[in-house]
């Protein structure tokens, strides 16, 4: 048994499913901590749709003090349909991108893997599934997302909207020397995805992650355009390792790459960026998947990205990496179990939320 440690994380539940996919993470958090004897302290706050409702903002300034004072933060999905007609500065998305910005957190791993017994999950063909193992490294706090000036201009019926992509060498140099250093812990590649025919912005990426390739002469590099690139993900998924892009061009790839992971249900995420004085990082861990509100409540919705999310914590914030790993095999068993809930396209009745979330506890030896 390693060190006790005290967890201070932070759980943002958020919209739609959110709040019963977190609910199945903090049950697996609990196990763990109970059963490596680590003290998990937890607190709960407002973000996105629940937080607009509760405060009239989506990210109100206690979520922030909340968040700015916790090791790690535990986010479920935020977005509500009652929201869509507001403009991109009061929707509950907002709060997400507000408390990515405020942690700093400028790097968001997403790992996509395809678990040989989901193999017939994915609509693609076993034989080109079979295997994937990528890691997205989706740079988060800057890009479109951030990018001024933006807006819409203009009197009505002769508008003009603008959004701009803008990244500093900087932003692209500490984004892409942590995609560097993850591929030295697996196979030693790096994909960088850009649009450098078209886009200035992508040509300075292409540049400035050429330039500090140099530094790592054990790590292949590869420059790939992002519409080739979503077309081999579904080609050749398993020729990738690391791949590292811009912001609105790794959310959008990363929702092609749970197909092959055979579920949008089944992607974790990490976001991390600076380390805190004791050397751990401050992190951010969300499913990839978004608030899903159809299925809200009904406890249809797959847990097992949140689940995964709690992982990284354990992983990246806490360096709790027998942990992790613990959590990862249980994970595996549920799937081989064939215990799964809908998205999952079980041969069985589906299992349920909350069973996918306890069959994960019970088999975390
Ligand atoms: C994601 C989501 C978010 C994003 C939304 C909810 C703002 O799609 O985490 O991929 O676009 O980053
Ligand atoms: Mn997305």
């Amino acid at each position: 048994m390693g060190r006790r440690m005290e967890l201070n994380v932070l759980v943002l539940p958020g919209d739609g499913i959110g709040p019963e996919v977190t609910r199945e993470a903090v049950r697996v958090l609990e196990h763990v901590a109970a059963r490596w004897g680590h003290a998990l302290r937890l607190r709960e706050g407002l973000l996105g749709g629940i937080a607009i409702r509760k405060t009239g903002g989506p990210f109100p300034d206690q979520t922030r003090e909340l968040a700015m004072a916790s090791d790690a933060t535990l986010l479920g999905a935020v977005g509500l349909p009652e929201f869509d007609d507001l403009p991109p500065s009061k929707r509950p998305e907002k709060g997400l991108l507000g408390l990515r910005k405020a942690l700093d957190v400028y790097a968001n791993l997403r790992p996509v893997y395809c678990f040989e017994s989901l193999i017939e999950s994915s609509p693609l063909k076993n034989d080109i599934v079979r295997g994937t193992d990528i890691l997205i490294v989706r740079e988060l706090t800057g890009g479109l997302y951030f990018g001024q000036p933006r807006g819409i201009h203009g009197p009505e019926g002769s508008e003009t909207a603008v959004n701009s992509m803008v990244y500093a060498r900087s932003e692209i140099e500490r984004v892409c020397h942590m995609a560097f250093d993850l591929a030295r812990k697996r196979k030693r590649k790096v994909t960088s995805v850009d649009k450098a025919n078209v886009l200035e912005n992508s040509q300075l990426w292409r540049r400035v992650v050429a330039e500090l390739a140099e530094g790592y002469p054990d790590v292949e590099l590869e420059h790939m355009l992002v519409d080739n690139c979503a077309m081999q993900l579904l080609l050749r998924p398993t020729e990738f390792d690391v791949v590292v892009t811009e912001n609105l061009f790794g959310d959008i790839l990363s929702d092609e790459g749970s197909v092959l992971a055979g579920s949008i249900g089944m992607l974790p995420s990490a976001s991390v960026g600076n380390r805190l004085p004791n050397g751990a990082w401050r992190g951010l861990f969300e499913p990839v998947h978004g608030s899903a509100p159809d299925i809200a409540g009904q406890g249809k919705a797959n847990p097992l990205a949140a689940i995964g999310s709690a992982a990284a914590m354990l992983n990246y914030s806490f360096g709790l990496t027998e942990e992790a790993a613990a959590i990862e095999s249980a994970v595996s068993q549920v799937l081989d179990s064939g215990r799964v809930t809908a998205d999952l396209k079980p041969t069985g009745p589906p299992a349920s939320t909350a069973e996918v979330g306890q069959a994960v506890c019970d088999a975390i030896a």
